[in-house]
């Protein structure tokens, strides 16, 4: 049989397996589009694949639509960025108390661009926590969380608790003694809360100290239970999001004019702002890489333990400013935050008529400000007794 022949079979073959799977699976691939929220429009799952890819891209914003409303699509877009190279670290990261630390230090210095994925990682972190909560301000400010969208602000306040757990619990992993001491105070503190603090404290922990036991916990956690939380809150997110369409500026709203085309025009402008965050996220990982600290040692107290991740930042100038109260007041915030459109109901979405939630916006966000540079210069002394001489057996003996 001639190479030509041979040739044009396989080029037959595999034009018929094309159209095999296009009769077969649009609809699944436009409900797969629409559930990982790739488009913004209505999606028509009876069209065929291009007319309804087409129909969706043509979908008109409003004409108030702007640079702010890129910000959702930013943290979505570092969301993605932290799940790539989540994967990529967990191809060499070995989640026991004995090897983390060795792994992370091989990571960094024995694979090739290791430091990089894990810098991109850590960076990433930090900036999806202020792209979330810049783009929780733009619809805090622009009155978005009022009804018909209580729904989808409260699902934002699921978010907003997964990607501060996905922090906190990734931060353990490094198993280094600044993660481990932070760890150990944030656990105490949590202890410290009335009626459920120490029983949460002690799930979490797993022994009576930070160990193995406890690194288990938060390894499932961040790579198995918060990621199909995450891909599930996300899903009902953008449904919500495409069930009410951007919120109005005005209600009743005055005629809105025809609004811009998703594609090119809005695309465009979240790809550029896209782009010029990842260029950010990546100038950060190059020039300030998380450093490689001292091995995890449960019997030996660090002279001072800083921080590097920005809701640990908060959370220890919390502590160390309001002591006790500092975690109840972050918690009775979140849920004041959480209940806001239960008691925000009025139409009125102008901010300047909205004296008193423009001013319980601006205290949120100046003071999460505040005590994140507080705690970023901040070297505190652990406070934790050292633990008894008989550790659990899952503590590793000493520094690798
Ligand atoms: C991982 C976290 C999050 C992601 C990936 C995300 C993604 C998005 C996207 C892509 C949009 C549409 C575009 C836009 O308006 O910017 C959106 C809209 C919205 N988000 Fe989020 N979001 C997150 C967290 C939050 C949080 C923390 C809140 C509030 C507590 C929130 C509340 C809302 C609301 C109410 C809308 C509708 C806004 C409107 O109609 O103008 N989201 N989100």
């Amino acid at each position: 049989m001639s190479m030509g022949r041979i040739w044009r079979d396989i080029t037959q073959w595999l034009a018929q397996v094309g159209s095999d799977i296009k009769a077969s699976t649009d609809a699944g691939l436009l409900g797969v589009a629409r559930f990982f929220g790739f488009l913004y429009g209505p999606i028509d799952t009876s069209l065929p694949i291009d007319e309804a890819l087409q129909k969706s891209l043509r979908f008109r914003l409003p004409p108030h639509a702007g640079w702010r409303h890129a910000l959702g699509g930013i943290a979505y877009l570092l969301f993605l960025l932290l799940v790539v190279t989540g994967v990529l670290l967990a191809v060499y990261f070995r989640p026991s108390a004995q090897e983390a630390f060795p792994s992370i230090q091989h990571i960094v210095s024995g694979v090739t661009l290791g430091w990089l994925i894990r810098d991109l990682h850590v960076w990433g972190a930090s900036i999806l926590v202020l792209a979330v909560l810049a783009h929780m301000g733009q619809v805090f400010f622009a009155g978005a969380y009022k009804p018909p969208r209580e729904t989808n602000w409260l699902i934002g306040i699921l978010l907003l608790f997964l990607v501060i757990s996905f922090g906190a619990t990734g931060y353990l992993l490094a198993w280094d003694q600044s993660a481990y001491w932070t760890v150990t105070e944030s656990l105490n503190a949590l202890a410290d809360l009335p009626i459920v603090g120490g029983m949460a404290a002690g799930l979490l922990r797993g022994d009576p100290i930070v160990s193995g036991a406890t690194l288990s916990r938060f390894f499932a956690a961040h790579v198995i239970l918060l990621p199909w939380l995450a891909l599930g809150f996300l899903g009902f997110h953008f449904t919500m999001v495409r069930r009410h369409g951007v919120a109005p500026l005005r209600q009743p709203q005055a005629n809105p004019g025809p609004g811009r085309q998703f594609f090119p025009n809005h695309l465009l402008r979240s790809f550029m702002v896209g782009m010029l965050v990842l260029a950010v996220v990546t100038t950060l990982a190059i020039l300030a890489p998380r450093p490689v600290g001292d091995a995890a040692h449960p019997g030996e107290l660090p002279d001072a333990i800083l921080s590097t991740w920005v809701v640990v930042d908060v959370s220890r100038a919390l502590v160390h400013y309001l002591g006790r109260w500092g975690f109840g007041l972050f918690t009775l915030l979140g849920l004041g935050l959480a209940l806001l459109p239960l008691v925000d109901r009025g139409p009125e979405r102008e901010i300047r008529r909205r004296p008193v939630a423009a001013a319980i916006g601006v205290i949120f966000f100046l003071g999460f400000l505040g005590f994140w540079m507080a705690g970023r210069g901040l070297r505190t002394v652990p406070t934790a007794p050292p633990p008894a001489v008989e550790q659990p057996a899952t503590v590793p003996g000493g520094k690798p």
